[in-house]
């Protein structure tokens, strides 16, 4: 019987660079889509998906997210007496149970790897999820929750998979394939950051992973690689070929990828979740379709 994914590692310890100057003084993940921080489409998807603990690997300016995280009481108070039970189940809705979260320090940013290293004493013997919160994924079935199911038949590591574009492969760790069964690929390589005319496939990792305990193993003994940096990638590629029920999956995901560590895909998301809202929907629509038809009338 393979144990069960109860553990997720969230690594939010990174500078934010790209959304400067916000990033001075909020943590990136505190950022919102309509009304909720990237961080809280992360923790619900890992809910979904049979998470119970929560692991944040953070950096120095980060303490908005540990109180994010934490009670209101006054806000509580005030909501309850002026009626407001809408607004105080939405807040309550983010609460966690005491307990179930824990946040650990990385002290340099030394790359993803590193940050997933910092949390082995948590982990200890079992396997874990990895969830990047500026990947942001809707799916009608949750992506890690596809994942975590896929990782019942496989064992092994999991690392969710799509395509995409010959010129952007640059920016991804990308896999080379061998047998699939549906949506689940077997993975005989992978390369972080392939260079230009190098990449095996167009067939990327994006921030969503299943590892076992061998990974932080792998990362004990890691030097840095692609960019000065500990990568996660180069540890999990040291499982491929393992025998069954070991070794290293892709899951090509069904659901959409919004890329929220970039600017442009943190705007398409705001445009796609605001679509998805009933209360936004109607009135968001006319708008674009009136700047947009501004635009064409300008041309
Ligand atoms: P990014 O590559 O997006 O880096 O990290 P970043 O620092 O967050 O953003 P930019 O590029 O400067 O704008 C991907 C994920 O890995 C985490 C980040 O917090 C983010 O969730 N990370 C990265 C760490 O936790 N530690 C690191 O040393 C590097």
């Amino acid at each position: 019987m393979r144990k069960k994914v109860t553990k997720a590692i969230f690594p939010v310890a990174g500078l934010g660079t790209r959304f400067l100057p916000a990033t001075k003084a909020i943590p990136k993940e505190i950022m919102t889509l309509v009304d909720r921080p990237l961080i809280q489409y992360a923790i619900d998807e890992a809910r979904a998906a049979g998470i119970k603990e929560f692991i944040f690997v953070t950096s120095r300016g980060k303490g908005a997210l540990e109180d994010y995280f934490d009670i209101a009481p006054n806000l509580e108070q005030e909501l309850r007496k002026k009626g407001k039970k809408d607004l105080l189940a939405i807040l309550r809705s983010t609460n966690m149970d005491s307990g179930a979260i824990a946040y650990i320090r990385q002290h340099k940013a030394l790359g993803l790897g590193h940050a997933v290293w910092c949390a082995r004493r948590l982990i200890a013997d079992e396997p874990f999820a990895v969830i990047l919160p500026d990947d942001v994924i809707a799916a009608e079935t949750p992506c890690l929750r596809q994942m975590v199911d896929a990782y019942a038949e496989t064992g092994g590591c999991m690392v969710a998979a799509m395509e995409v574009p010959p010129e952007k492969t640059g920016s991804y760790g990308i896999l080379d394939v061998g047998d699939s069964n549906g949506p689940v690929v077997e993975v005989t390589s992978m390369v972080e950051k392939p260079k230009k005319g190098e990449a095996p496939s167009n067939l990327a990792v994006i921030g969503r992973y299943i590892l076992t305990p061998s990974v932080l193993n792998n990362l004990n003994k890691m030097r840095t690689g692609v960019g000065g940096e500990i990568q996660l990638t180069d540890a999990i590629a040291q499982e491929i070929g393992k025998p069954k029920g070991a070794g290293v999956y892709g899951l090509r995901f069904s659901g959409q990828r919004f890329d929220c560590g970039s600017k442009s895909g943190f705007l398409r998301a705001t445009v796609a979740f605001g679509l998805a809202r009933d209360e936004l929907r109607d009135d968001l629509a006319d708008y674009l379709r009136e700047i947009v038809h501004m635009d064409r009338a300008a041309e």
